[in-house]
């Protein structure tokens, strides 16, 4: 049992402090917004991640895991500290590290107040970086900490990526491909034997600076692929093929793989797009021109347009046309609408003139404080109720189980647009719609 602190009580801070208190550490989460630890202590989870509350209410029962706004209890009572802050993109789409800097900082002075409390005693404090950061972050950490703590500290700073997806958070966190951990000291490597020793998978002992590329070429790489499939998508919509077929026919192929091969609106949420962004402006200022991934940004945003051009190819004019919007935040399983293709979409079609209905199972809340003045609903009905085309944005699972009969019968036209391909066109074709997916071939 380890006493770990958590910095950020984001995506990344709760589902971490919640996991590793679950492994029977003994962790405080720590977020400057009193207001959201506030709401946390009283279970009130500020987003929606399937498992995380009951993790947060067992561990809390268990007196495993706690909450505070104090970044000096953090420092006083964990041995292992995690830096797990926003680094939200800036108007150039670099990485913002102000919030990095700040903490860094203050646990500088949390350590002095500690070294004036506590006289005697040897204090050692691991810090690690665990949101995604630039390259060379950790040099920065270092220095200021150096430059700030007082004397008689030992401290080390690691780099600990996490590769978490929303939706399925708590299952990679118990269940990841492999845990990437770059360090300077076999101290600190000891401890990160220790504390991830429940966990089996590999485990990747590296230098620091080759840990925070992990996580950047990581998320590139996946971007990447997705504007890969989406970029063979256009050619087989082109040439009459199917792009679920091609796809399936390359991810057998183990040196390539059957992941983030799926074709659809192009990638959206938190971290993909951030990264790539942030990453062509590393390698820039590296001077290194990341053209490659400049191409990936641009079919990522021509997907979104794609579907604003097959709905003209479907209803001729958008102006007063009503469409429904099926999925708005950016993948299933998650409120989370940062970056949603549906943002883009809905923009696009607004400009169009077109009457937009919205149904969600989860991200109405947050799509109306972008966009207040549409229709929403949680009834999947009433959306599709006068609706001449509908829009499926989000594969979630319950838009499967729709009554598409239904549907059809309230519509006023029979057209549908899968942005997603995940539903079953044969049947929405016999049933008497006019299917559209994207780059799939639909006889
Ligand atoms: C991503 C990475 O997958 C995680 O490994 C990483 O830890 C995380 O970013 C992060 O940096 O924190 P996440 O943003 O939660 O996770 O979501 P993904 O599952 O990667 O999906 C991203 C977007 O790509 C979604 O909009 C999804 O719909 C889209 N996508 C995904 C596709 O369009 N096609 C695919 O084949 C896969």
């Amino acid at each position: 049992m380890k006493n770990i602190g958590v910095i950020g009580a984001g995506h990344v801070g709760l589902v971490t402090s919640a996991c590793f208190s679950k492994l029977g550490n003994k962790v405080i989460c720590c977020d400057n917004d009193v207001e959201k630890i506030e709401k946390i202590k009283k279970f009130i989870m500020p987003f929606y991640e399937p498992g995380l509350e009951e993790i947060v209410k067992e561990s809390v029962e268990k007196k495993l895991l706690s909450f505070t706004d104090s970044i000096y209890e953090v420092v006083k009572n964990s041995e292992i500290i995690f830096i797990a802050v926003g680094t939200p993109s800036t108007s150039e789409g670099k990485a913002d590290l102000s919030y990095v800097e700040n903490v860094t900082v203050e646990i500088a002075n949390s350590l002095k107040k500690l070294v004036e409390i506590e006289k005697e005693r040897k204090i050692y404090r691991l810090i690690v970086e665990k949101s995604t950061v630039p390259v060379l972050t950790s040099e920065w950490v270092k220095k200021t900490l150096q430059l700030l703590s007082p004397t008689g500290i030992e401290f080390d700073v690691a780099a600990n990526p996490e590769f978490l997806r929303e939706g399925s958070a708590i299952k990679d966190f118990f269940n990841p491909d492999r845990i990437v951990i770059g360090v300077e000291s076999e101290r600190a490597k000891k401890i990160f034997e220790e504390i991830y020793s429940p966990i089996n998978c590999p485990k990747i002992f590296t230098d620091v600076k080759s840990a925070e590329l992990i996580k950047h070429a990581s998320n590139s790489f996946l971007a990447l692929k997705i504007s890969y499939i989406n970029a063979i998508a256009n050619i087989c919509e082109r040439v009459g093929a199917d792009v679920e077929l091609v796809a399936e026919g390359m991810g057998l192929d183990k040196r390539i793989g059957k992941e983030f091969l799926k074709a659809g609106v192009g990638y959206g949420g938190s971290c993909l797009p951030k990264d790539v962004s942030a990453f062509i402006h590393i390698a820039e200022e590296l001077g290194y021109q990341f053209n490659l991934l400049k191409e990936v940004q641009k079919i990522n945003s021509q997907q979104r347009l794609l579907i604003i051009k097959k709905a003209k190819e479907l209803l001729w004019n958008l102006k007063d046309k009503n469409i429904g919007i099926f999925g708005l935040s950016f993948k299933p399983e998650t409120d989370d609408i940062r970056q949603s293709p549906a943002i883009d979409i809905i923009d696009l079609l607004k400009k169009e003139n077109a009457n937009l209905k919205c149904y969600d199972p989860k991200a109405i809340e947050n799509m109306k404080k972008i966009y207040p003045d549409i229709f929403y609903s949680y009834d999947p009905y009433e959306v599709a109720n006068e609706c001449h085309l509908l829009i499926f944005l989000t594969e979630w699972e319950i838009f499967k189980k729709l009554d598409f009969r239904k549907i059809k019968e309230i519509m006023k036209m029979p057209y549908i647009i899968d942005g997603r391909n995940f539903l079953d066109y044969k049947n929405l074709k016999s049933i008497g719609f006019i299917y559209r997916g994207i780059g799939r071939k639909v006889e």
